[in-house]
């Protein structure tokens, strides 16, 4: 029951049509015994600096949840940030503190992960193609390589991007192998779509589905629509399948914990 007493959680998105973490983290709140209740918010890019301004003026707001397009935007207006957040450079979820200011963290990677491990696929040890470079993907990227990965290959279609991110992680994970490259699938045994290809009809797949090796792991982080193109070619092709909702599923809680 909302009352008086309740913190609000916007979630910022735009457009905002496809999220479906509201239900799940309204759900986790009752569960939990939070007083917290999220509603999307469907913010213009240009909007995002007086919107967040706006929030963090009303006292009985939480913290935001950050999505699409807005994670690096956001880690720039937070005035601090912890963990992954502050090593990719994006956050997706921002604390208001007692005294106005916003913390920023970055929960899509361990989210993840735990989905990934929650299926009974833990990817230590896996060769792993991440497809993508923005804010999703950079803190899969991160929770990857604290999980275990050896030997990730980052692609993404502004190549520079995955320059950047494969140089910061390699600095951070130095016995790992992390390289920027191309994201042809073949010869992997986890192939990630991090990007947002797949959410609209008529994208492009992320990657060649012909050339990924059968039995290997494909994941989405894209959720909506829950069965993704790529998701139905690499079934075709013989590949276990992991969807986008299991790295939301295991997220709330993190996200309900960090803003309690
Ligand atoms: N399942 C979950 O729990 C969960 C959590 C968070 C996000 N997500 C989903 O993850 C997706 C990405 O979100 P985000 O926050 O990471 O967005 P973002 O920071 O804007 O990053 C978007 C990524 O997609 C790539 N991309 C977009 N359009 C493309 C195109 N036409 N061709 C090739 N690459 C393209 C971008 O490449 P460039 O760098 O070249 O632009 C970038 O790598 C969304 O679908 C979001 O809903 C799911």
């Amino acid at each position: 029951m909302i009352s008086g007493k309740t913190r609000f959680v916007p979630l910022l998105a735009h457009p905002c049509r496809h999220v479906r973490t509201p239900p799940l983290f309204n759900a986790e709140c009752e569960r939990q015994g939070v007083d917290m209740v999220m509603v999307p918010l469907d913010v213009r890019p240009d909007m995002l600096e007086q919107t967040v301004a706006s929030l963090q003026a009303v006292e009985n707001v939480a913290g935001m949840v950050i999505t699409i397009p807005h994670k690096g935007s956001m880690a720039a207006l937070c005035d601090r940030k912890v963990g992954a957040a502050e090593l990719v450079g994006a956050c997706n979820v921002v604390r208001k503190e007692a005294d106005g200011r916003l913390t920023g963290g970055m929960l899509d990677g361990e989210g993840f992960v735990a989905g990934l491990r929650h299926e009974g696929r833990d990817p230590a040890g896996r060769r792993t193609l991440l497809v993508g470079a923005g804010g999703a993907a950079s803190g899969v990227a991160h929770a990857l390589l604290q999980a275990g990965v050896a030997d990730l290959t980052i692609a993404n279609r502004s190549s520079e991007k995955a320059e950047y991110l494969a140089r910061q992680l390699a600095g951070f994970f130095p016995h790992a192998r992390v390289v920027a490259g191309s994201a042809h699938p073949g010869g992997y045994d986890l192939v990630v779509n991090g990007t947002a290809l797949g959410m609209h009809d008529g994208d492009p797949l992320p990657v060649n589905p012909l050339e990924l090796d059968e039995g290997s792991v494909v994941a989405e982080v894209v959720m909506q629509p829950d069965m993704t193109p790529l998701l139905i070619a690499a079934e075709a092709r013989g590949c276990h399948i992991h969807k986008g909702i299991h790295m939301i599923e295991q997220q709330v809680q993190l996200l309900v914990d960090f803003l309690k």
